[in-house]
């Protein structure tokens, strides 16, 4: 039997549901009942009403969709496939602001252990960190981990005062504004797509900065016919299937974490019930408010 009818018993059997990000292969992708990005894929993990949630993605994206969905057994296809930013903010600093400073926020991209988001005020996702942070009544922000999201943020919400951690995403932060400028003199007429957790240099080069979700979104609706896509290049499965008739010239390298998630493992995890995500309750009570008030606020 094929392995993705394979699945696809095992996955009845286990009364499953899929969950895939667009960073992960293309065919699992393909097996998944909903691909998406972090912020969609956070409220799929909520509304999931199958016994077992698979999340083919990162481990904070396991840790989310069990906060969030505390009765579901989540399994993730690999453990051990983890955002390294995830960790990149440290308990002292937040502590430290919080008793120096009046009227602040601690406001926490969703790549972030459970740990870091007990520590928040509020979660963001790269398509609603904006709306949310504007939002805030909080003069002050701390933005935790990723400078990148935060100095994008920061760029758009100039009427708050913002303090970063110095957290990054390795994959986006090694995408050089010199090779986004060869590229671009490479293929003249071609639209710059760019996630925000690129640096300062590579964004100042874009036509249009958003998540993953939102880059897939404005490749439609825009006019252009080639694009540079300045992201994870996993990002290209949906952009080929969607738009075959466009053009997509990916600059950045993949994210190997990501790439854990093969087809095997994901049948593994799913016949040998492998890979559970198992968190305490006071942990996982510890962070989920931030993680709701995100669902609230971005409505
Ligand atoms: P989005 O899914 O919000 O676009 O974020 C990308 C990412 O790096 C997830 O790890
Ligand atoms: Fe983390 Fe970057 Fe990989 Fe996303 S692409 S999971 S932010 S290392």
């Amino acid at each position: 039997m094929q392995i993705q009818a394979a699945i696809a018993e095992m996955k009845k059997r286990e009364n499953a549901v899929i969950l895939a990000h667009y960073y992960v292969p293309d065919e699992v992708q393909a097996a998944a009942d909903y691909v998406g990005d972090s912020y969609y894929l956070a409220k799929a993990a909520m509304a999931a009403e199958a016994e077992t949630i698979v999340f083919c993605g990162v481990h904070f994206m396991g840790e989310s969709a069990k906060i969030l969905n505390p009765s579901k057994r989540v399994l993730m296809p690999e453990l051990s496939a983890d955002c390294p930013m995830a960790h990149m903010a440290d308990r002292r600093q937040i502590e430290k602001l919080r008793a120096e400073t009046d009227s602040l926020a601690v406001v926490c991209y969703i790549n972030s252990t459970a740990e870091l988001k007990a520590l928040s005020d509020v979660t963001v996702t790269s398509s609603n960190a904006v709306k949310i942070v504007r939002s805030l009544k909080e003069k002050n922000i701390l933005f935790i981990p990723d400078a990148n999201l935060g100095s994008f943020v920061a760029e758009k919400v100039p009427e708050k005062n913002f303090y970063f951690s110095g957290g990054y995403c390795p994959v986006h932060a090694s995408l050089l504004a010199a090779d986004v400028a060869a590229e671009k003199a490479a293929h003249p007429g071609a639209e710059v797509l760019t996630h925000p957790e690129c640096t300062e240099g590579v964004r100042a080069l874009s036509d249009f900065i958003g998540s993953t979700a939102d880059i897939i979104r404005r490749a439609g609706e825009s006019g252009a016919e080639s694009f540079i896509v300045c992201t994870e290049p996993g990002v290209l499965y949906e952009l080929r299937t969607r738009y075959p008739s466009k053009r997509f010239i990916p600059v950045s390298m993949a994210c190997a974490d990501m790439k854990k998630n093969t087809l095997e493992a994901l049948y593994a995890c799913l016949a040998e019930g492998k890979g559970e995500v198992r968190m305490g309750e006071e942990e996982m009570n510890a962070a989920r408010r931030p993680l709701e008030r995100m669902l609230e606020l971005a409505k």
